[in-house]
């Protein structure tokens, strides 16, 4: 599904903004990786995707649900809102296959999750585990797994979920380069497989270059750049990282209107 964020501002207490108003778009299939020193909102910005931090003005809207102003209409969202973490937050001594399951908790009453779950669930979870190439693993403890692989536990239990919307903050953080490109190729070739809205962010330039669509870069809370990684030239590096605020020869925002990046189908 888009996913659409209306003026949306984060103010926290203490008077830190740290996201100024902003309106964006992301669109279905397409991988969308947040750029920013530290600092500068990308995590904010993520967690107002699915409200885990509540704007302090603008709303949220997102396809098929509308507005996300309602307890029923969040949860709808965050029951297809797929989320990979930094650290993986997987139960170690758990197999591979019951932290996948952990995943379809959404879709099950409170009291049903105590009970063995149907053979349907195991077949959706194991097809996920599949997916990132670790069915071998299934019966496996997480901890007995390495970092890289660990990580793509957290994307197939994130898949068992059957997201329409997938985030990762910062998803390769501690993964060495190999793992991060191995994780992060899944992650885009998933977006595209499943058609699912992306948003990733990522510390390093080079990734973005190679599995992004489309780069939002961010300075102290503010979108100073919005376009394809292409369009990223070293100058806009340089304003995204050394200078925030102030861009090269007082040149304008490099941001793309809301809609330009709508995609036909949806
Ligand atoms: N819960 C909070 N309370 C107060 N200030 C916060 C809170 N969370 C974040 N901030 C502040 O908001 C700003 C943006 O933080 P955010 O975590 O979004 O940055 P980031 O780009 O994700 O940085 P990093 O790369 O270090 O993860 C920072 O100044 C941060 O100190
Ligand atoms: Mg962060």
């Amino acid at each position: 599904m888009a996913i659409e964020l209306n003026s949306v501002a984060v103010c926290f207490p203490g008077g830190v903004k740290a996201l100024q108003p902003v309106s964006l778009r992301f669109e279905r299939g397409v991988m969308t990786v947040l750029l920013g020193a530290s600092g500068a909102g990308k995590s904010t910005l993520l967690r107002c995707l699915n409200l885990l931090t509540q704007p302090t003005s603008g709303t949220v809207s997102v396809d098929a649900i509308g507005a996300l102003d309602s307890r029923r209409a969040l949860h709808e969202h965050r029951k297809r809102t797929g989320i990979v973490f930094q650290q993986h937050q997987l139960i170690g001594r758990q197999t591979v296959l019951a932290n996948v399951l952990l995943g379809r908790i959404g879709y099950h009453s409170a009291w049903r999750t105590m009970l063995p779950l149907p053979r349907a669930e195991r077949s959706i979870a194991l097809e996920c585990i599949e997916r990132v190439g670790l069915l071998h693993k299934a019966l496996e403890r997480v901890d007995r797994l390495s970092g890289g692989q660990q990580q793509r536990v957290g994307i197939a239990r994130a898949l068992a979920q059957q997201p329409r919307l997938m985030l990762a903050d910062e998803p390769v953080a501690s993964l060495d380069p190999a793992s991060s490109r191995h994780v992060l190729a899944q992650l885009q070739r998933i977006c595209h497989e499943d058609n699912l809205t992306t948003v990733v962010s990522l510390h390093q330039v080079d990734y973005a270059r190679e599995y992004a669509d489309r780069v939002i870069g961010l300075a102290h809370g503010r979108v100073i750049f919005d376009g394809s990684p292409a369009e990223l030239s070293p100058a806009m590096l340089e304003t995204i990282y050394e200078q925030p605020g102030a861009l090269p020869g007082g040149a304008k925002p490099r941001v793309k209107p809301l809609f330009e990046l709508a995609t036909a189908e949806e």
